[in-house]
């Protein structure tokens, strides 16, 4: 393992991400372990990320000089940089010697472990504050900037290597050869680490942990739970019992989807619950959108339960686990913490028996999202499945503006596959994070079709390119696509006759409409 040591901000997930592109396992710990507790892991290298401290500040993060006697290959980022240059008695001001953004680097040794086959001249991703202007003894000063006298040193025989820029981001244009030199040159690891190895090694520990006992999983339609049910499938094969609601609020083709596609490529032990009747005399005359939320999310575990309920009374051993997809960032996110947690499923509704505790199993708990959708291929599942977008839980309930009806819900399917399959035909699944097809149940509008005058609620497409969600803006999709949809839907989808585009950014907007 190769251990990113995390000194706040941002980065250090990032720079997981890239040593993983890299090939080569990496794991995220708090800047606070305790040096002995991260040699203890038997990494071969650690990272030091970046962070938004001055090694000046009171408090800021320190790291013991222990770190670097190891023997362990050691790589600096940003604050990580100054922070080896300082503990090991380089010089470090506060000069105000600032750099932000796109910076051109000057390699004064191209044939340094780091920048071998690397042009002299690169730009890099420069965000710091202090600068260096004295490496440690023993350290080569490799790159320097109009700024700043050290941008870049290495010290190979302690295998000791820093950077003044963020190599992890896409702004430094060689950032992942420079990273990878380190991974592959300085410290000498082999690039191994690959989604098929993942697959080998959580099949194993799953069947460790679940033993003879049985296991149930909910399926959402979306790929983490998806990768995770397939995972745990092929693990313990009919130990496991998936459930799926069908609330009647999917898209066109999705409950198909889950019953045949996903059963099909898996071989899993599917209980379909179909509640459709039960949301929509639940959502009857509600258009506010939080009451609707909260309805679906009520009835959904109530639901959800049930099956569980039915499930833990078949004849067979104890269902004693409950499969989640849980995602690395999630993790890193909530602490990071690596001990199994035991929940207890009381939603205090629907009434699960009191004693019953399920432990988790999360075998994706380790993984970034693309890395799901790679083990997602490897396990063979369709197409569909791996490379979904983004898709609420609460579904339709929450794109059509207004009242949720069947009629209504039928309307928006159409025009909602009309437009999923001219995107993906066009090719732009990949470029379009997620497009949002919302009815406006409530408002009217005169249109003209066939010989008559017609009055009937518009289509709005929501098209947004985004990276994680937080902001988005509007695709500016081409034109001819938005005619073709636009012609289709009001040709093909009953009543509609208009459609309209929503040019906003989120924030203001929010992606969905509700
Ligand atoms: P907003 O509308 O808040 O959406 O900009 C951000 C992202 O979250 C999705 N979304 C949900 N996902 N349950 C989910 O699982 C929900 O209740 C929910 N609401 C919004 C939305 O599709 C977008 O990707």
């Amino acid at each position: 393992v190769v251990l990113v040591v995390d000194f706040g901000a941002q980065y250090a997930q990032l720079i997981a991400r890239r040593v993983r592109e890299a090939r080569v396992y990496s794991e995220i710990v708090p800047s606070t372990m305790p040096v002995a507790e991260m040699l203890a892991k038997n990494p071969k290298a650690i990272i030091l990320s970046g962070g938004p401290s001055s090694v000046y500040a009171e408090g800021a993060p320190r790291l013991d000089r222990a770190l670097f006697e190891a023997g362990v290959p050691v790589f600096g980022m940003c604050y990580g940089f100054q922070l080896m240059a300082q503990t090991l008695g380089g010089t470090v001001d506060d000069n105000g010697a600032r750099e932000y953004g796109r910076t051109p680097l000057h390699v004064s040794k191209v044939g340094s472990t780091l920048f071998e086959g690397t042009p002299a001249e690169q730009s890099v991703w420069m965000s710091h504050g202090d600068a260096c202007s004295a490496a440690p003894e023993g350290f080569t000063v490799t790159a320097s900037t109009d700024v700043v006298p050290v941008a870049a040193f290495e010290n190979d025989e302690k295998k000791l290597y820093g950077v003044q820029y963020h190599p992890e981001v896409l702004h430094s244009t060689h950032g992942q050869q420079i990273l990878e030199h380190f991974l592959y040159r300085g410290a000498g690891i082999e690039p191994n680490w690959t989604t098929h190895n993942v697959v080998e090694e959580q099949i194993a520990l799953i069947r460790e942990q679940v033993g003879t006992k049985r296991a149930i999983c909910g399926l959402s339609g979306g790929v983490d739970s998806a990768v995770a049910a397939a995972l745990v499938q092929k693990a313990i094969g009919s130990q496991l019992t998936c459930v799926y609601v069908d609330h009647g609020l999917m898209r066109k083709g999705e409950t198909e989807q889950v019953e045949k596609d996903f059963v099909a490529a898996t071989g899993v032990q599917l209980k379909v619950v179909d509640a459709q009747e039960r949301f929509l005399t639940a959502l009857a005359g509600v258009s506010d959108p939080e009451t609707k939320r909260k309805i679906i999310g009520r009835e959904f575990i109530r639901v959800f339960e049930q099956a569980q309920l039915e499930i833990l009374q078949e004849d067979g051993p104890e269902v004693a686990f409950l499969v989640q997809g849980t995602l690395y960032p999630d993790v890193v996110e909530s602490g990071g913490g690596t001990g199994t947690a035991n929940i207890k499923s009381h939603h205090n509704v629907g009434g699960l028996p009191d004693d019953i505790e399920f432990e988790l199993v999360e075998p994706l708990r380790k993984l970034f999202k693309d890395e799901v959708r790679m083990v997602g291929q490897e396990l063979g599942l369709p197409e569909e499945i791996v490379q979904r977008q983004p898709f609420p839980g609460p579904g339709l309930g929450i794109r059509i503006v207004g009242e949720v009806t069947k009629d209504r819900l039928d309307l928006l399917r159409e025009a909602d596959a009309i437009a999923r399959e001219e995107l993906t035909a066009a090719g732009l699944d990949r470029e379009i994070w997620q497009c949002p097809v919302v009815l406006l149940a409530d408002v009217r509008s005169v249109g003209v079709q066939g010989d008559g005058r017609t009055y009937g609620p518009p289509i709005v497409l929501r098209p947004v390119s985004s990276e994680d969600a937080m902001t988005a803006d509007w695709t500016r999709m081409p034109y001819d696509v938005l005619a073709k949809i636009s012609t289709r839907i009001t040709n093909e989808v009953p009543d509609v006759n208009r459609v309209v585009l929503d040019v906003t950014s989120k924030p203001p907007g929010t992606i969905e409409w509700e």
